[in-house]
């Protein structure tokens, strides 16, 4: 497993560099309003944008909504998936957090108008939004002034170390002062290059390239709500690198990233899907989620290999050419 996933920080607090800016975010998103402007994050990559905004979003009891703008699964638009979601905020009866991670990817790409048509949906959000973005491009600096930008920078060598040395006796490992020295300066200032370093020298280089065949989360999900036929669609499914979780527990960032419950929430409330779709689709979302719950309450860990059976038909007429 690896350093930059085991440590993940789970909580705000536990993570590194960067304090005034995290504490930044922090107040913008208490202090969030209906109308408030959304929220950018602008940094280099390894310093903990993503990470922010899942801690906070697990502190603040949001349900997060992670769109990737260069997931092909948004080919229909961002507009297209956005706008639904804003006009039905206030049908969940919970908290949504939208997230669009790394929107300097949308910039490149010419269809669909990219980040001047994100800046036309961000005028009047109905909900909190956080963006992300590594550089300030021409197109960023648009997006920037219409949000509320807090800039992220890279972490100083000194925190890096402290920090290297805390992981290095966590795992019971040693490194000499110059592979130390030689392992912080060549990240920087990029924590997760900084853990996979030290990782690997650790390791005396091992490539630990497991031989899988399960497919990424979002590509299972794409997979599973473009096919017309059942069992195909249930395929993708049982293929993801995904986990079901017990809603009643804590979870990491980590985990959250590869919950299958989480991410098949946001695909569906962010899609055109007429509202009897909509409510058809959450009640089996529901349903699963209470489910899992069961099965880790009573501990009936071998049912878990139904789950993805039961989502699978139990979702499919319900979803089936809506746009998801
Ligand atoms: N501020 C931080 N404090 C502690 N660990 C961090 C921090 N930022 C990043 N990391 C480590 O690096 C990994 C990647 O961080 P991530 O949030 O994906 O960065 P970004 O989104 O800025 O590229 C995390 O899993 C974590 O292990
Ligand atoms: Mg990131």
């Amino acid at each position: 497993m690896m350093w930059s996933e085991v440590y993940r920080p789970m909580r705000v607090q536990q993570m590194i560099g960067n304090e005034g800016a995290r504490l930044a975010v922090v107040k913008w998103l208490s202090g969030w309003v209906d109308g408030s402007r959304p929220l950018l994050l602008i940094g280099p990559p390894g310093i903990g944008k993503t990470t922010l905004v899942h801690t906070l979003s697990q502190q603040f009891n949001y349900d997060l909504i992670e769109l990737n703008a260069s997931d092909n699964r948004n080919k229909i638009g961002l507009q297209n998936r956005i706008m639904p979601m804003f006009h039905n905020a206030g049908l969940f009866g919970r908290k949504m957090l939208l997230f669009l991670d790394e929107v300097d990817g949308i910039s490149g790409r010419e269809d669909t108008g990219g980040i001047d048509s994100l800046i036309t949906i961000m005028k009047e959000p109905t909900i909190p939004v956080i963006m992300a973005a590594n550089t300030k491009n021409t197109k960023i600096k648009d997006l920037a002034k219409i949000c509320k930008v807090i800039e992220l920078t890279s972490i100083p060598p000194r925190l890096l170390m402290i920090y290297l040395d805390h992981i290095l006796k966590e795992e019971n490992e040693k490194l000499s002062p110059d592979e130390k020295v030689s392992v912080v300066n060549n990240s920087k200032g990029d924590i997760r290059s900084m853990l996979n370093n030290a990782q690997s020298k650790c390791a005396g280089y091992n490539s630990t390239h497991s031989e899988t065949f399960e497919i990424d989360i979002a590509e299972a999900i794409n997979g599973y709500f473009s096919k017309s036929e059942l069992e195909e669609a249930k395929n993708f499914l049982s293929q993801a690198d995904a986990a079901y979780l017990d809603p009643r527990f804590g979870m990491s960032a980590e985990e959250r990233r590869k919950d299958m419950i989480n991410a098949l929430f946001s695909s569906i409330v962010s899609s055109p899907i007429d509202l009897s779709g909509l409510a058809d689709a959450l009640d089996v979302l529901s349903k699963i989620d209470v489910i899992v719950g069961r099965i880790g309450q009573y501990r009936y860990w071998r049912l878990m290999k139904y789950l993805d059976v039961m989502i699978a038909y139990g979702l499919f007429s319900s979803t089936r050419q809506k746009g998801i």
